[in-house]
């Protein structure tokens, strides 16, 4: 804990020169840690982490306003109740009528006393995956083990549509999980609809406008925030050549491809890419067309490479992973893909304790 906090109070002055010498904030937050076993972050350096942790995301692509994002101080805050609250207020504030802004909302610490608050979704916002008898799932697939933890916790199910919101599962410091659903304003949501076909409203699809981390913890300086939703905007892939198009998730290439006359006996007709790209036209188009931000995969490529030739000029390292930055269509048609990048991780970050994993997949006890 004190090689940590050191490390991160060294770093906080060395970027921010106005602070000046960080001998006498070094000497209190040891003092603090000798009594109590634990520090409390100052407002600025809370933000400052916050956005650190975003610039050291090594899987995002989109790291280029890491400085701009939004930092909302809850900490005092870490019962359930209020958790949901909040994290509805978070998705109003980040939502802002479709200009989406980069937000987080930061509660209750871990510290030897007790346990900071939980939410288990993955994602404020996320879909259900309902499993019928004969074992085909409606929505969601992804989210069949939360949907299921849902319904042990009390959740009645919602219309059995494949685009049902699931209720947030948030359990207070020391507290047992509890469900709360989230209002219809709360719930920005895109209806699709391709720019010269008519498919895409005719299978009534759709999907939300904010993509909200809600189960990473944000470690500052040695100190765990395990309740530390954040959000930006979506690129398009995700929602077109993931999220609808993934075979484990909505597998929607098949039957678009069928739809569109498409030859899909062979692999060698590419069925799949042409189907990928109509599906992503319309993903991009819908959201254009509600006025809510996005952004595509060649726009987003470039401002990475506008990030790195920045930072750079700062005199610092970012790390990447290949694998998560490199976009999951026309890989080399964008220039992130033309290059090798260093995937070491730093601090302050945003990780994935296993606890959380396995909430998230719905396979804890509640
Ligand atoms: N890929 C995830 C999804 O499709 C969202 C991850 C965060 N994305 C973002 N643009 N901030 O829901």
């Amino acid at each position: 804990m004190h090689r940590l906090a050191e490390d991160f109070v060294r770093l906080h002055h060395r970027e921010t020169p106005a602070h000046g010498d960080p001998g006498p904030r070094l000497a209190a937050v040891h003092a603090e840690i000798d009594a109590t076993g634990t520090y409390r972050h100052t407002p600025g350096e809370l933000a400052f982490g916050a956005r650190v942790a975003w610039r050291n995301s090594n899987r995002c692509i989109g790291r280029l306003y890491w400085n701009s994002l939004r930092v909302r101080d809850r900490r005092h805050i870490s019962d359930a109740d209020t958790v949901a609250r909040e994290c509805v207020e978070h998705l109003e504030e980040a939502g802002n009528g479709g200009r989406i802004r980069p937000l987080i909302t930061v509660f209750a610490p871990d510290t030897p006393a007790r346990p900071g608050p939980r939410v288990w979704n993955e994602q404020l916002i996320r879909y259900a995956g309902y499993t019928a008898a004969g074992g085909e799932i409606v929505g969601d697939p992804r989210n069949t083990g939360l949907t299921e933890l849902a319904m042990r916790l009390g959740w009645r199910g919602g219309p059995g549509t494949p685009f049902d919101v699931l209720p947030l599962i948030v359990q207070g410091s020391d507290d047992r999980p509890r469900l709360y659903e989230l209002p219809d304003e709360a719930v920005l949501e895109v209806p699709l609809q391709h720019p010269e076909d008519t498919w895409a409203e005719e299978w009534g699809l759709r999907w939300h406008a904010v993509p909200a981390i809600a189960h990473m913890c944000l470690e500052i300086g040695g100190i765990c925030y395990p309740c530390a939703p954040f959000n930006g905007w979506y690129m398009g892939t995700e929602i077109g050549a993931r999220d609808l198009a993934d075979a484990d998730r909505y597998n929607l290439l098949p039957p678009l491809a069928e739809r569109l006359g498409l030859d899909v006996t062979s692999d060698r007709s590419l069925w799949k890419d042409r189907a990928l790209v109509e599906l992503n036209r319309a993903v991009l188009h819908s959201f254009d067309r509600a006025g809510i931000t996005i952004t595509d995969h060649h726009t987003e490529s470039e401002r990475f490479l506008t990030h790195l030739d920045r930072e750079e000029a700062k005199g610092r390292e970012v790390g990447a992973d290949w694998s998560w930055i490199v976009p999951p269509m026309s890989s080399a048609a964008t220039g992130v893909f033309h290059r090798t990048y260093d995937n070491t991780e730093l601090s302050p970050l945003f990780t994935h304790h296993d606890d959380a994993l396995v909430r998230a997949r719905g396979e804890a006890a509640p």
